[in-house]
């Protein structure tokens, strides 16, 4: 890392800006059009039987959506060969999708329903992915009038700040460096950031007997532990069989090779669309705990740790307990 950087990272007075195609709403960067979902969203109509997913991008939401989805569907595995998307929507899709589309012309890629009306006019049970934090949730939830179950996913954030880059590089004409993001994160000038505000926002809500936090490196240590606190979180039983079998259906390798989870077909669309300079990678990364070892410098790390320790110290997230001492590579 150059010094200009490590100074960039340092100074608060220096931090990065806010691109003109992100906005601050509530305390929190979003994508300008965010603004045209922000009211609907505010009053989206939440019904007590819909089931939420929440959790900062690259935390695992996507392992975590196809675990709930399929508990609560009696593990209907032929009716999960439907792309994750449909199933499971994601509430904000819509403005997202346009910032990180937004050096697409609008032709080559028609035009985007709106995730959120869609949503509110779904007639089925409704299983809704969200990565907004608290605050901007529904009022309903919000004020508790209405408490659907709402299950939240955690993950270390050095690991979730690298993926976070890799997972920009999907999207034609992403340009940042590791670096930029790394000081992006940091400085709270990306999407959904800042990080901790985000995560904390549904951390100290626990008291809320109608939220579930789970973590990224607990459900890698112990899988078949983590799918039974879910089910029974869900009022749902499962025997050692079904847990062994869903165990199998989530483990990273079959997560890789599956269609309807692995956004391999979006990545493949904008290939075909030639839309890619060069090769993006691909949606499944790594799925491991530490991956930012291999890529962060040490001394990013050692910002990287100083910065966890500031934004957890007037917490009881033990950092080290949640994300440390849980190392099991796959
Ligand atoms: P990496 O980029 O570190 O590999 P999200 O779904 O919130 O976008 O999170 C994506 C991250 O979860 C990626 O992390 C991805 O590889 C990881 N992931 C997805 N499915 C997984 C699985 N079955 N096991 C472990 N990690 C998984």
């Amino acid at each position: 890392m150059t010094t200009k950087a490590k100074i960039e990272l340092f100074s608060i007075q220096n931090k990065t800006t806010l691109d003109t195609s992100l906005r601050n709403y509530k305390g929190y960067v979003m994508p300008c059009e965010f603004k045209n979902y922000l009211d609907d969203i505010e009053q989206f109509e939440v019904r007590e039987d819909d089931v939420w997913l929440t959790g900062f991008p690259k935390t695992g939401t996507t392992w975590l959506q196809e675990m709930v989805w399929l508990i609560e569907n009696n593990l209907d595995y032929e009716g999960a060969k439907m792309d994750l998307n449909y199933r499971f929507p994601y509430l904000e899709f819509t403005p997202i999708i346009q910032y990180r589309l937004r050096s697409v012309p609008d032709e080559v890629c028609g035009s985007i329903p709106n995730s959120v009306r869609e949503l509110a006019n779904m007639e089925e049970r409704r299983f809704i992915k969200t990565h907004l934090p608290w605050e901007l949730l529904p009022l309903q939830i919000q004020n508790g009038s209405v408490k659907p179950k709402i299950i939240h996913i955690i993950r270390n954030p050095k690991d979730v700040c690298v993926s976070y880059h890799h997972h920009g590089k999907l999207f034609p004409g992403y340009r940042n460096t590791l670096e930029q993001d790394v000081n992006a994160f940091l400085s709270d000038t990306m999407p959904y950031t800042p990080f901790w505000s985000n995560i904390l926002s549904y951390w100290t809500k626990q008291s809320h007997t109608n939220l579930l936090v789970m973590t990224y490196e607990q459900m890698k240590k112990n899988l078949p532990a983590s799918i039974r606190k879910v089910a029974n979180f869900l009022g749902k039983d499962l025997n050692t069989e079904q847990v062994a079998g869903l165990q199998r259906h989530l483990c990273f390798e079959n997560m890789q090779r599956n269609k309807a989870v692995n956004f391999q077909p979006m990545i493949e669309a904008f290939k075909n669309m030639k839309l890619y300079k060069e090769c993006p990678g691909s949606f499944m990364r790594k799925g491991i705990v530490g991956s930012h070892k291999d890529e962060l410098s040490q001394d990013i790390i050692k910002i990287m740790n100083t910065w966890i320790a500031q934004n957890t110290l007037n917490t009881n997230l033990k950092f080290d307990e949640f994300f440390v001492n849980v190392t099991q590579r796959r």
